[in-house]
């Protein structure tokens, strides 16, 4: 076994003009890394090593490592699947942001092993995603968490840039880490700003696939996205139907008629701004419209929010604990991950000297650019127009990325699908919670075959959960693995 995998991950008899090397840090001759020099480019290369339970309680083999793409170095942590690691899935996750490392996903909500309550370790997971599909968390973009880029260069400060970044890094992984996982079926995954980090790197993959059809392929069927920031018009909308009825599966209304009122009042104008800036995304035309939507809408809950004991965003039913991020994990997470064993483990190199669960710099950076104000509507348009399969799972008390305005953007995605879409109504759908079938959501999906008869049909779905907010594997950790793995396998929710 062991034997095989080095041979895997060392792209031996795939990439014969491979070379390796073995890389010593000079303080300390125990910090070993493999090398994998890329065939395809003399600057890319991968510095990888092996982990074990002692720092992520994972239960299968884990990998972590840099991917050096030139002067941006992204960081890793790979899982196997616990099933079968040969033949099932590999899924990406990211979290959102912009500027959230993917180790808040693995160590919060849907890792193998999560935070324990003292910040100084891990325990194992039984709902962890690894349970069915091979896993790979990846800090992105480049200065997110254990991310870093040489100095002098910018950082990435749209979607677009960190899915090129990312797709370089994938076809790598894919090919030359580990070629055996060339052939299996590869899902993205994320949440929050993942709406649009996926589906710009789904769109990355399949264009560049195209283009380039000598190239190593990246096996991309599909993408499911938690609470995904798709559509900034349409949250904004949902605020009003989140906070002023008990739509979301709460007895009273968070807010009371005054506010409201003054809410529905001003959403019209901003409205039309949203739309005059994702007609002319200009940042100038686009923070204009931020700012009217925020002044008019949004602030009335989020000038109470992120701060302990305030107004949480991520669910409208639970106060604030903690700073910004409201929870206490992603303290904890950076506890731990700055600890001396972690670090002793990870061995990050000299230009990393702190480990932040969420990167200031990156933010500003996305700040700049209108990135945040535009929809990332047409990648998911151009995802189902190619028999990529799309998801949107929604926790329902979450108003960051609502589910009232998450629902609003899927009925108005124009598509082949729209017509049948929107036509449907949603139903309740079921899964096991301690051994007995439950509701615990509502959904309702297309399958619609877009070109040719002999193409697939793309699937396009939404799935809500009740009792969940923002974090959906952190709130209902055996429902979020009963979805995620029916998705992967192309399962029914009804
Ligand atoms: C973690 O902290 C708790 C409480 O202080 C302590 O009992 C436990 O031994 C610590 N575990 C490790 C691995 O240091
Ligand atoms: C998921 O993994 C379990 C074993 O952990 C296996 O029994 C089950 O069949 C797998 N499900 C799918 C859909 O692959
Ligand atoms: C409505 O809520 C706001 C904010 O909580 C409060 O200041 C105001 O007094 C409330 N108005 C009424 C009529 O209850
Ligand atoms: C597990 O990993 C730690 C940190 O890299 C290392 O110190 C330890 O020797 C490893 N244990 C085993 C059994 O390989």
């Amino acid at each position: 076994m062991l034997s095989f995998r080095y041979a895997a991950l060392l792209g031996l008899g795939y990439a014969a003009a491979a070379t390796q090397t073995v890389l010593r840090a000079e303080e300390d001759p125990t910090d070993e890394f493999r090398v994998v020099q890329s065939s395809v480019s003399p600057e890319y290369s991968v510095r990888i090593r092996e982990q074990n339970d002692s720092i992520c309680n994972a239960g299968s083999v884990q990998y972590t490592g840099w991917l050096d793409v030139g002067p941006k170095h992204l960081f890793f942590w790979y899982f196997e699947s616990q099933n079968d690691p040969v033949n099932d899935p590999l899924t990406l996750w990211m979290t959102g942001g912009p500027g959230g490392s993917s180790m808040l996903g693995l160590f919060e909500e849907l890792g193998p092993c999560l935070i324990n309550e003292y910040g100084n370790g891990t325990v194992y997971n039984p709902y962890g995603w690894t349970r069915n599909s091979s896993m790979l968390f990846v800090d992105q973009p480049v200065d997110v968490g254990f991310s870093y880029i040489d100095e002098g260069y910018d950082i990435p400060g749209d979607s677009h840039v960190a899915a090129v970044d990312m797709h370089r890094f994938l076809q790598l992984f894919v090919s030359e880490v580990f070629p055996e996982k060339l052939g299996v079926p590869f899902h993205i995954s994320g949440e929050s700003y993942g709406g649009h980090y996926v589906p710009y790197l789904g769109a990355q993959i399949i264009e560049h696939n195209k283009l380039y059809p000598n190239e190593p392929q990246v096996n991309l069927k599909s993408c499911l996205v938690g609470n995904g920031a798709m559509s900034p018009k349409d949250k904004i909308f949902g605020y009003w139907e989140t906070l002023c009825t008990t739509n979301p599966g709460v007895a009273q209304p968070v807010f009371n008629e005054t506010r409201c009122d003054i809410m529905a009042e001003n959403l019209p104008r901003c409205m039309e701004l949203a739309d005059v800036c994702a007609q002319n995304p200009d940042p100038a035309i686009c923070h204009a419209a931020g700012v009217v939507c925020y002044d008019g809408i949004i602030s009335f809950y989020d000038d109470e929010s992120s701060f302990p004991g305030g107004r949480n965003r991520f669910d409208i039913t639970i106060p604030c604990a903690y700073d910004d991020l409201c929870y206490i994990q992603g303290a904890l997470i950076q506890k731990y991950l700055n600890s001396p064993a972690v670090w002793e483990a990870l061995s990050p190199p000299k230009e990393i000297t702190e480990y932040k669960v969420v990167s200031n710099a990156v933010s500003d950076a996305f700040d700049l650019t209108s990135d945040t104000m535009t929809p990332s509507t047409p990648y998911v348009q151009y995802l189902l127009a190619n028999q990529i399969h799309y998801l949107a799972y929604q926790g329902n008390l979450d108003l960051a990325c609502n589910t009232a305005g998450n629902i609003r953007w899927s009925n108005s995605l124009a598509w082949k699908g729209q017509a049948e879409f929107s036509s449907k109504q949603l139903t309740p759908w079921t899964s096991v919670v301690n051994g007995k079938s439950e509701v615990v959501g509502s959904t309702k999906e297309v399958n619609v075959r877009v070109g040719g008869s002999d193409k697939i049909p793309s699937r396009f779905a939404m799935v809500t959960v009740n009792g969940a907010g923002h974090m959906v594997p952190q709130d209902r950790p055996d429902v979020a693995l009963d979805l995620m793995v029916r998705w992967i396998n192309g399962a029914s929710f009804n």
